[in-house]
């Protein structure tokens, strides 16, 4: 069975992008293939956060939100990245093998860099560490969006390069392939750009009826439409888009023919999506406030998670290990025992 992984930095609570963008896709392939998902709170230390204080509380609800969002451990790996060691091992391993060169063409990096005073040299070689998530658990595929395309690419390149350089025969690490949604960027609430927790711009998949009320409310839509009698066209508007993945069918076609014919003013028509997004999100939100109240279930879920994932990650280090040349340690040195 095609093994899969992926990862998503701990930002807090996830928006409606991140669920019809990512973790949807996510809870649709733990049925058919072999999947880790983590949790990668090593990645954040390389981005700036107004308040890192918090990254402990922003994993938990991370985990939340997957979990509430439908990721189901009995079908997945779910784990936070800094349980498995061996992450930033392997990623020692890799940076032997990976050209500095490539790293500074990655266009985040040169993004994040710039105008930086001083740039970490995380920021240069979170590719690596990323590479080495991947890598550690062999993995053939990975969910990822357009962004993160340009860095899998690297992780081939490292896997190609680390298999010359140690295991020429038979390639120890499988080439990451990325597996593609179908082209889903939701718009923000702006009507203009990615929605995005940076841009403030998102509906969270944790608000209250009233909250996704309040968001959408005053969010933008089809410019033509100045007043309630100006007909407008659906397809560039941005909450058409959201009715299509929130309302059924019907409702999609009729909120298409009220738009154009202008049945229904904007609002009418964000009356209607806010209520089916507020029914749908509905489980999601049960569940997580289920999860809330019983933090020690979610930390044993990962737990779990992060003992399984370690189990194939130390067979992956040791395996490397051996395969470089490395001395083994003496038995009686493993053991912890004085
Ligand atoms: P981020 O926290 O922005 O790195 O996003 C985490 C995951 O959600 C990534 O896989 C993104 O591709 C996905 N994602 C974030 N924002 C959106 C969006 N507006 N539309 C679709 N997918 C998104
Ligand atoms: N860099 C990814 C992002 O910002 C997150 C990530 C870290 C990841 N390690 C990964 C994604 C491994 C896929 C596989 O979205």
């Amino acid at each position: 069975m095609p093994r899969i992984f992926s990862g998503i930095q701990p930002s807090g609570e996830l928006h409606i992008g991140n669920l019809l963008g990512a973790v949807q896709n996510w809870v649709n392939l733990q049925q058919e293939y072999d999947c880790l998902y983590a949790i990668v709170d090593l990645h954040a230390l390389t981005g700036v956060h107004e308040a890192r204080g918090d990254l402990h509380q922003r994993t938990r609800d991370m985990a939340i939100g997957l979990l509430a969002s439908g990721i189901d451990p009995e079908h997945a790996t779910l784990f936070v990245q800094s349980h498995v060691t061996e992450h930033s091992e392997l990623m020692w391993l890799l940076n032997a093998v990976t050209p500095v060169g490539e790293l500074e063409r990655m266009t985040q990096y040169k993004d994040k860099a710039a105008g930086l005073e001083s740039i970490p040299a995380g920021l240069l070689n979170y590719p690596i560490l990323m590479s080495a998530d991947i890598l550690l658990y062999r993995a053939d595929l990975v969910p990822v969006g357009e962004d993160q395309v340009q860095h899998l690419e690297l992780a081939r390149g490292i896997a190609r390069r680390w298999n010359a350089e140690y295991s020429p025969t038979e390639p120890f690490f499988p080439e990451p392939q990325p597996l593609l949604t179908k082209a889903k960027r939701i718009r923000g609430l702006d009507g203009e750009s990615k929605m995005s927790k940076s841009k403030g711009n998102t509906i969270g998949i944790l608000d209250s009826p009233e909250v996704i009320w309040q968001r959408l409310r005053p969010s933008v839509t089809d410019p033509a439409r100045v007043t309630r009698k100006d007909p407008g066209t659906p397809e560039i508007c941005g909450l058409y888009e959201l009715h299509q993945h929130f309302s059924p069918p019907d409702t999609v076609k009729e909120v298409a023919e009220k738009c154009r014919t202008a049945g229904w003013g904007c609002l009418d028509c964000k009356r209607v999506l806010a209520d089916n997004m507020a029914e749908t999100l509905a489980p999601i939100r049960t569940k997580a406030q289920e999860l809330t109240a019983a933090p020690e279930r979610v930390d044993d879920l990962l737990a779990k998670g992060a003992a399984k994932a370690r189990a194939q990650a130390r067979a992956t280090i040791d395996r490397a290990h051996e395969l470089i040349g490395l001395m083994p340690p003496h038995p009686a040195a493993t053991s912890t025992e004085t």
